[in-house]
């Protein structure tokens, strides 16, 4: 890994225990920050990263993290669970700056109804048909309105990415949309109903300091866990970005589009809200027929898309970072190699239905590492000897990148058999099959 240098040694709080913190983690250090890490569960590879100044809490116990991170020039949290519970607001008022949204503005992922909303109001380009509701009252009217098989529900809060339910694939029937929305009202909640959109989806995150956002290469996850996209929904089974930071499907155009999405919310935010927005923007996108239309925002890093940019990023994390608590992101640059990469997760075995979990594994860093393979660590445990096991959730991430996407496959794939234990992983991520079926989708559609 080669280390900047920078002029004063930066100390940098980081909030979270996944791969995708895993990756902020090696992008602060290797652009000379050093780490403190205040994380919910153990992370081999951050404690490594942070020299073992960590600190195992709940990560909403904001007394508990701002007095660990007290002497910290800024903080980068990781997840959206604490931001939308006002994580940034709890940290700057004990000073220390934060690069992740006020509660305020955390909303854009905190709640469906604030976003589709927000959009609404304000005209940004790249909303769809929608329609909040708190009872049953109009539904079936407004399913009418949509066509049945023209329906998604949404329960308004975070739901882990479980909540959502399209018509087609959760939803058969009108009664499964109507039980489906009895079920949420009965726990309190509010819901929206949107249209269904057809096309291919990507990823899109960028840096935001509350006027000017800088991009990143455009990223495609897979959600499903088993290949050819088959079987339940996971938290992303693994990731890939092209060599020219598009996708073959995605045009330059496509990306001015998603680009131009993302600047007008976050000047519509702080119009709305009066509190501006800085920290990481995540937006998920579908390339339709009728153009680029937005699925959601997220106010972090994707994960697993998080180590398939920030490992190539060419100019300094740090000063990115810096740039967003300072407002001043117009004279920082954000540029990339030009290079593919893929990213492949390897999970416990049965995951996500039924993960084995404490299972031993083994990695060869050595072979990883002569391999040109980066690795990182997301959901483990370690037994009473210290080893690693397995936990319920995803094990680790495995990073190849390459001139073309070819390489970088060839190298995650490679990468996969490196690590020894109960586990599985998509062969077919990253592969020029399955991304000649995304050209033909986009072409059909
Ligand atoms: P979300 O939590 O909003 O990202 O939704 C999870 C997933 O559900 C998305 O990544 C899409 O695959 C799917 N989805 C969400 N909204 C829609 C929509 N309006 N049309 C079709 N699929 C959707
Ligand atoms: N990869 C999906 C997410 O980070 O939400």
């Amino acid at each position: 890994m080669i280390v900047r240098e920078v002029k004063t040694m930066t100390k940098a709080l980081l909030i979270g225990n996944g791969a995708r913190e895993h990756a902020i983690a090696e992008a602060l250090v290797r652009d000379g920050a050093s780490l403190k890490a205040f994380m919910n569960k153990y992370n081999p590879g951050i404690v490594s990263l942070c020299k073992g100044d960590y600190r195992i809490g709940k990560l909403d116990d904001f007394k508990h993290v701002s007095s660990f991170g007290k002497d910290c020039d800024f903080a980068v949290v990781g997840p959206e669970a604490p931001l939308v519970v006002g994580i940034a607001n709890a940290l700057e008022s004990s000073g220390i700056p934060v690069v992740g949204p006020k509660i305020e503005t955390a909303q854009l992922e905190g709640s469906k109804v604030f976003a589709r909303s927000l959009l609404d109001k304000y005209k940004v380009p790249g909303n769809i048909e929608f329609k909040t509701f708190e009872d049953m009252d109009g539904i079936d009217e407004f399913m009418d309105v949509l066509g049945l098989d023209r329906v998604v529900v949404k329960p308004d809060g975070l739901t882990g990415g479980k909540g959502v339910k399209v018509f087609g694939e959760h939803l058969h029937s009108k009664k499964d949309v109507i039980d489906y929305c009895q079920d949420i009202f009965a726990g309190n909640g509010r819901l929206i109903i949107e249209e269904k959109l057809d096309g291919e989806e990507f990823t899109l995150q960028t840096f935001v300091d509350g006027k000017d956002i800088l991009g990143s290469p455009i990223v495609q996850d897979h959600k499903r866990a088993y290949e050819g996209d088959e079987g339940p929904n996971t938290g992303g089974m693994g990731s890939y970005s092209m060599d020219d930071h598009l996708m073959p499907f995605i045009s330059k155009d496509d990306l001015k589009d998603a680009l131009n999405t993302m600047h007008e919310v976050v000047i519509s935010v702080e119009k709305e809200t009066g509190t501006p927005y800085k920290g990481f923007l995540y937006g998920q996108f579908m390339k339709t027929r009728d153009g680029i239309k937005l699925v959601e925002f997220n106010v972090r890093f994707g994960d697993p898309e998080a180590m398939n940019v920030l490992p190539i990023l060419e100019t300094s994390f740090v000063e990115i970072c810096q740039g967003i608590v300072e407002g001043n992101l117009r004279d920082v640059r954000a540029s990339f190699r030009k290079v593919a990469t893929v990213v492949k997760y390897l999970a416990p075995r049965g995951y996500p239905v039924n993960p084995v979990a404490g299972e031993p594994i083994e990695v060869d860093v050595g072979g990883l590492s002569s391999l040109g393979a980066r690795f990182y660590y997301a959901s483990v445990d370690r037994d009473e000897q210290g080893d690693i096991i397995t936990s319920t959730s995803r094990t680790m991430g495995i990073l190849g990148t390459g001139e073309t996407l070819a390489d970088a496959e060839r190298i995650a794939e490679k990468g996969t058999s490196m690590v020894k234990g109960k586990l599985f992983h998509r062969k077919d991520i990253g592969t020029a099959t399955l991304l000649q079926k995304r050209v033909d989708h986009v072409q059909s559609l």
